[in-house]
């Protein structure tokens, strides 16, 4: 019998790819449960430490799974399939969530769905409605990515635009270590900028051709300007913290947010989406709804739950993988890039 003929398809997804252990249950495309454990111990490193990471995740990986299983009220019997994510990520936190779903799989013995963790952050968008069609394009920006992705189907895509040095949540993060803000910043800078005046203080936009991004340069220019401030009040930095929050803030938004627009002009696509970690920003978020209202665009934002890394946007991904008959061989594989 092909896969897609069987009654229900119930998958439970694993995301162990960086620092949160994460696992959800998904039944013929509907979430059911979605639990991710975040690892707090990498705020006193001022970022993720991977060695940390990959014994965090070992750790949290089976009362995750119980978790997600016993919120869906699901048996491992039932289940269909296992999916997890292939990479990109940190090998040792990849290997965690793999070594865990190719086991499952294989004394199970049901299929294992590999999937790519990118494709996963813009595949979110089919969890809830209302969906976007296809063509559409996706700003995903993350800790590791900045890409502007044309989505052609599900799993046929192509990046028109990329970073070239910084992503966009790591640049927000390096920003929010030179304000002496706790890992990770991004977070923090957006709660800040909430209280401050975004155009207290103007950094340059950068100067980068075509669709593509740079952050590299903005964050040198923050951390000399505020080497030279600090020099005239050493407490400049406390005192002004929202208004400095909301003028960076505002000016990663901007860069964002033109590329964007000139990636919509040239592919004449008004089905516009934002995926990853830095889509829950709100003024990423705001920005991308008004501009959406003013050029006619369809605008897809996740719900808060499926910006940041998630198990949902493994399983979605899955179920979508199954309907296509497309599993993993039980070999080992070499991680995706
Ligand atoms: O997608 P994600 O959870 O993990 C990766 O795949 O990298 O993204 C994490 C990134 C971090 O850099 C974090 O600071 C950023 O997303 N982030 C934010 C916000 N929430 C998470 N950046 C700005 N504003 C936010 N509200
Ligand atoms: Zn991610």
């Amino acid at each position: 019998m092909s896969a897609n003929l069987q009654k229900d398809i119930l998958i439970l997804a694993i995301e162990s790819s960086c620092d949160d252990t994460a696992a959800a249950v998904i039944r013929n495309g509907k979430i059911l449960a979605n639990k991710v454990a975040t690892q707090g111990i990498h705020e006193q490193y001022g970022g993720v430490v991977p060695e940390l990471a990959g014994r965090a995740h070992q750790q949290n990986i089976i009362p995750v799974v119980d978790i997600a299983l016993n919120n869906a009220g699901v048996t491992l019997q039932q289940l269909s399939a296992i999916a997890f994510t292939k990479g990109p990520g940190l090998i040792g936190s990849l290997m965690v969530g793999s070594s865990f779903a190719k086991s499952l799989a294989q004394s199970l013995e049901i299929p294992l769905i590999g999937i790519h963790h990118m494709e996963a952050h813009i595949l979110a968008h089919f969890i809830d409605d209302p969906k976007p069609s296809f063509p559409f394009l996706c700003l995903t920006v993350s800790g590791g990515h900045t890409q502007i992705v044309k989505m052609n189907d599900y799993f046929d895509s192509e990046i028109i635009g990329k970073t070239i040095d910084d992503a966009a949540g790591e640049a927000f993060d390096k920003a929010a270590k030179i304000l002496q803000l706790p890992y990770p910043g991004g977070p923090l800078i957006d709660k800040y900028a909430k209280l401050g005046n975004p155009h207290a203080y103007v950094f340059p936009q950068p100067q980068i051709p075509d669709l593509d991004y740079s952050f590299s340069g903005l964050k040198t220019s923050i951390l000399y300007f505020l080497q030279k401030k600090m020099k005239e009040n050493p407490n400049f930095i406390e005192d002004e913290l929202n208004h400095l929050c909301a003028s960076i803030q505002y000016t990663f938004v901007k860069h964002l947010m033109k590329k964007l627009i000139l990636a919509s002009e040239q592919t004449n696509i008004k089905e516009i989406s934002v995926a990853g970690g830095v889509s829950a920003n709100s003024g990423l978020r705001l920005a991308l709804s008004e501009e959406g209202k003013n050029r006619n665009w369809n605008t897809f934002i996740p719900a808060f739950e499926y910006c940041t890394d998630n198990a949902a946007m493994i399983a979605i991904a899955a179920h979508f993988k199954f309907l296509k008959g497309e599993f993993e061989t039980l070999q080992v594989a070499p991680f995706a890039r």
